[in-house]
This record gives structure tokens, C-alpha cells and sequence, in this order.
């Protein structure tokens, strides 16, 4: 392996990567909007409109695959393809054509599966959700973007392979093994959109939850943590805190998460012995998910005082503290006896939402903010004042969010298990929606203040497009008692 001089450095192909910064803020702004859309229709049914088209049950799956595949693929292919050239100076195997390829491809996929929602279309499994043929043009695209990253990791100049492509490889290769095991249907005709899957029953459930949870393992979170061990030193401008920390860190991962899926199935027709074997590997998942967050904020050490005047570092550092707390509940939540509690109640809202919003949505933005000005060759954002706006608005948003849901998902269950001296339900099924509506509308209003900094920073990252600069004071301008008195 050559060493690479400043010379050799390559000039990158950044097409797809602008093309996927641009399809995340869409589709970021596209999924939230439907999901406050969906959570004002749990507050508000008569916005049901009367409409099969319109219903919640066809609204929520194009909220969860347009802000998990639409605007989280798109940042995690994006910033892959950003990632893959810089830590191996190598430029991308199969260039703007074929990482182009996979974008176009990519978006088609998104376009087919929403459509596919609002008509009906879906062979209704949770995430998994678009028919055969969506399915089938999804591995393409999905192989193509495998040949893309390995055959750029293949020409790399650095010896070694930085963690990040590790997690991101993690990711690829995981989801790809996921999406065809768990699409494994027969079709009832070649033209028709209707298939059958080839698993039924317990076996269908056990497969399903172990895609499911997995989609949360490694696209939810190994992609996440790769720009986590990408951006936090780069925004900070540090090494990684452990190098050592971070080889444990992903092994562990990879092992544990794969057998955590049956937490999804507890008191099920699914063998007990299964049920437990997925408690216990859930629990044991507590201790790298927090070893790989002591890993991402003590990559700070020696620079906390960074997160007093840079908003974007505030945002990969609150997102990562996120994930430490998602990580936490989820191991709770997968005790038997929590479980019995919390399952099919508000609380897994919650504990999604946490996650999906503090941990996936927040390392998004904070990666966003790090790369628009750098894909468009500017020398700053439009405004870092507004980077501020939008992390307090976000943040505001998302602990109202989740603070109604955890609440109203522990009234939940215990309302549903209440009985009286005679062994009868104290309360009927509507007591208990009546009373989650006030957090209902909390929860609507949460969503409405992430929607509004999602805004703001579109506002922000467009403006720093086109190059402009808001004359405003430096982040740093603390005016002392005399300055502020005089
Ligand atoms: C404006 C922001 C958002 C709002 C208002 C919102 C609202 C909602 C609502 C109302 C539901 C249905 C809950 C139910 O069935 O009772 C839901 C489900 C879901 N949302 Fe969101 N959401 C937002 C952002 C996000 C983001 C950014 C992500 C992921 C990155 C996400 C992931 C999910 C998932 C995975 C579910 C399904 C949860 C489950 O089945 O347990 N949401 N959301
Ligand atoms: C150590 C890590 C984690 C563990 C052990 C864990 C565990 C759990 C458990 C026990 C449930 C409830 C299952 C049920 O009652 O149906 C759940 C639901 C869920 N969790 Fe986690 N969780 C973890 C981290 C995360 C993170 C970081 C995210 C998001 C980024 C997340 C997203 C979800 C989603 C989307 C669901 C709802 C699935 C559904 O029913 O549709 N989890 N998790």
C-alpha cells in the first residue's frame, strides 16, 4: 500500500452525496410532516377525513418509512459515500455514475413504496411494509451500493480501515441479509401485487421481529454510530477517545443485537426459552450501547467548552446522550414483567420516539450541518445563530414528545390491568383512551415544535447554498456584567 502524499490526494466524487443531503432534508420535512399529520389524527379523528386514502392505518406506514428509509437511508447512504473517500483518500468505486445510480434507484424505491401505502399496497409487515416486486428492485439497488462502498474500501490508501466503515459495512451487509430473508414471498401472479410470504405463523412472527428488531440494530443504530465515530472527532477536532473502546464496541454490538429480536414477541405462542433468550441478550446489549456512548461524548475530553459556543457539536453531543437513554429503556422495557406493562401501550411510542427522534434525528442534523457548507465549497453556514434556534426548539419538541408518551403509556397499562374486588376491569377500553387524549395533544404539539426546527434549518442550510452569510454576532459574544451595564 502506497503512502499517500498530500499530492495524491484524490479529488472526490460528491454528486450522490449532495443529492442525498438534499433527499434527507425533503424527506425529513416530507416524514414529519406526516407524523405530526398522524398524531393530530389522535387527537382530532374527524382529520381521517373520511378518505381510505387518508386513514391513520395508511398514513402511519408512510410516516415510519418516510422518516426511517426516505430521510435516514438517505443520511446514511449519503454520508457513507462522504465517509468511505475521505478515511481511505480513495475516490468512489464506479464514480458519480454508478453512486448515482444508486441514488435515483434509491428514491424510486421510496416513491413505490409510499404510493404503494396509500393505495393499499402492502403486505403488512411492520417496516417491511412494500410488495414482491419493491422488495426485488430494493436488492438491486441494495447490491449496487454494497459494490460501491467495498470496492472503495478495496482501493483505499490508508492501511487501516477506520471504525466508522466498520459500522457502516456492519450496516450494509446486515440490512441486505434482513431485507431478503424477511421478503422471501411467492407472488400470486407476475402481474399482480399481491405475494404470500413463505414463512406462516410463529416462524413468520419470530422472523419478522428478528428483521424488525435488527432494522433498528444496525439501520437505526450501527449506520447512526458510524457517523458518530465520523463526525463527533471531526466537528470537535479530536481523535476518538478509544480507539480500543471502539473495536469492543462494534464487536459486541454485531454479536448481541442479532439475538435480541424475540423481546418483541414476549407472551407470545413463541417458545418461553426463545422469549428469555431474547430478554437476556437485550439486557446484556446495555453494556456496549453505553460503552460506545462513554466512547462518542468523552471524544470531547479536554474540549467541553466547545459546547457553549458550537450548536452543531451540541447537537452530535445530545443526540449521542439520547442514545444512552434509549439504550437504557429499551434493556428495561425487555424484562419480562416491564414488558407486561408496557407492551401495546404508549410507552414503546416513547421509548421509540426518544430514540428515533433525540438519537437518529439529532446526529442527522448535526451531521447536515457539518456537510452542506463543505459540499458547497462555502466557508460557513448562512447562520449558526439559527443553528442554535433550531437545537432549543428540537429539543423542547422532543422532550415534550416523549415525556407525554412515557406518561401516558404507563397510565395506559395500568389502567388496562386494573380490576376490582370481584375480579371485574375497573375501566373500559374508551376510559382509558379519554384519558390519554390531553397527552395526545401534547405529544402533537411536541412534533409541531421538531417540525418547526426542521424548518428552520432548511431555511439555514438553502441559504447557505446559495451562499449567503446572516450578519449576526459570533456564538462566543458573552457580554461581561460592565459591557452589558455600560
Ligand atoms: C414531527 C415528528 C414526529 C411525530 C409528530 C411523530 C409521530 C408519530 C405517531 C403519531 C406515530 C404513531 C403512534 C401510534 O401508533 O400510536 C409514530 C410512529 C412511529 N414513528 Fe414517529 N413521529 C415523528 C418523527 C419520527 C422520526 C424522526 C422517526 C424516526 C427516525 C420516527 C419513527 C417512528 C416509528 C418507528 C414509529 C412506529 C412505532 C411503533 O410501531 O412502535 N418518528 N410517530
Ligand atoms: C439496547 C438497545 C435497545 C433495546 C434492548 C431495545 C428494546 C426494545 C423493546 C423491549 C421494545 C418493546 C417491544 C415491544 O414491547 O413490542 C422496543 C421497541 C422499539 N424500539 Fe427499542 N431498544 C433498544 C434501542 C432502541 C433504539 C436506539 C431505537 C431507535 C433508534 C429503538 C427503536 C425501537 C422501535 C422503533 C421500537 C418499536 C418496534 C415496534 O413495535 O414497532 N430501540 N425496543
Amino acid at each position: 500500500m502506497s503512502t499517500p502524499t498530500t499530492s495524491t490526494t484524490p479529488t472526490y466524487h460528491m454528486a450522490a452525496v449532495r443529492a442525498f443531503m438534499l433527499s434527507a432534508l425533503f424527506w425529513g420535512i416530507v416524514g414529519f410532516s406526516a407524523g405530526l399529520f398522524i398524531a393530530l389524527q389522535l387527537v382530532f379523528p374527524e382529520l381521517n377525513l373520511g378518505l381510505e386514502y387518508t386513514t391513520f392505518g395508511r398514513l402511519r406506514p408512510v410516516h415510519t418509512s418516510a422518516v426511517i428509509f426516505a430521510f435516514g437511508g438517505s443520511i446514511l447512504l449519503g454520508t457513507s459515500f462522504y465517509v468511505v473517500q475521505r478515511t481511505c483518500r480513495a475516490k468512489l468505486f464506479g464514480g458519480d455514475w454508478l453512486s448515482m445510480f444508486v441514488f435515483w434507484g434509491y428514491q424510486l424505491f421510496i416513491v413505490m413504496a409510499a404510493a404503494g401505502y396509500v393505495l393499499g399496497v402492502t403486505q403488512s409487515k411492520e417496516y417491511a411494509e412494500p410488495e414482491w416486486f419493491v422488495d426485488l428492485w430494493l436488492t438491486v439497488v441494495w447490491v449496487v451500493y454494497l459494490v460501491i462502498f467495498m470496492g472503495t474500501l478495496i482501493r483505499r490508501q490508508e492501511k487501516h480501515i477506520y471504525v466508522a466503515n466498520w459500522f457502516y459495512l456492519a450496516f450494509i451487509v446486515t440490512v441486505a441479509m434482513l431485507h431478503i430473508v424477511n421478503n422471501l414471498a411467492v407472488p400470486v401472479s407476475l402481474t399482480g401485487a399481491k405475494s404470500y410470504g413463505v414463512f406462516s405463523g410463529v416462524q413468520d412472527a419470530l422472523v419478522q421481529w428478528w428483521y424488525g428488531h435488527n432494522a433498528v440494530g444496525f439501520f437505526l443504530t450501527a449506520g447512526f454510530l458510524a457517523i458518530m465515530y465520523y463526525f463527533i472527532p471531526k466537528q470537535v477536532n479530536r481523535p476518538v477517545y478509544s480507539y480500543r473502546l471502539s473495536i469492543v464496541h462494534f464487536w459486541a454490538i454485531i454479536f448481541l443485537y442479532i439475538w435480541a429480536g424475540p423481546h418483541h414477541l414476549h407472551y407470545t405462542a413463541l417458545p418461553d426459552w426463545a422469549q428469555t433468550l431474547g430478554m437476556v441478550f437485550s439486557i446484556m446489549l446495555w453494556m456496549p450501547s453505553w460503552g460506545g456512548m462513554i466512547n462518542g461524548v468523552m471524544t470531547l475530553s479536554g474540549a467541553w467548552e466547545k459546547l457553549r459556543t458550537d450548536p452543531i457539536l451540541r447537537f452530535l453531543v445530545v443526540s449521542v446522550s439520547f442514545y444512552g437513554m434509549s439504550t437504557f429503556e429499551g434493556p428495561l422495557m425487555s424484562i419480562k414483567t416491564v414488558n407486561a406493562l408496557s407492551h401495546y401501550t404508549d410507552w414503546t411510542i416513547g421509548h421509540v420516539h426518544s430514540g428515533a427522534l433525540g438519537w437518529v434525528a439529532m446526529i442527522s442534523f448535526g451531521a447536515m450541518y457539518y456537510l452542506f457548507p463543505r459540499l458547497w465549497n462555502r466557508d460557513r453556514l448562512y447562520s449558526i445563530r439559527l443553528v442554535n434556534l433550531h437545537f432549543w426548539v428540537c429539543t423542547i419538541g422532543i422532550v415534550l414528545y416523549a415525556a407525554a408518551m412515557w406518561v401516558s403509556g404507563i397510565m395506559q397499562g395500568l389502567m388496562w390491568r386494573a380490576y376490582n374486588e370481584y375480579g371485574f376491569l375497573t375501566y373500559s377500553f374508551a376510559e382509558t383512551v379519554e384519558q390519554m387524549h390531553p397527552y395526545y395533544a401534547i405529544r402533537a404539539f411536541g412534533g409541531f415544535l421538531f417540525l418547526v426546527g426542521a424548518l428552520i434549518m432548511a431555511y439555514n442550510l438553502i441559504k447557505t447554498i446559495k451562499g449567503e452569510v446572516r450578519d449576526e454576532k459570533p456564538m462566543e459574544y458573552l457580554p461581561t456584567v460592565k459591557t452589558a451595564s455600560a
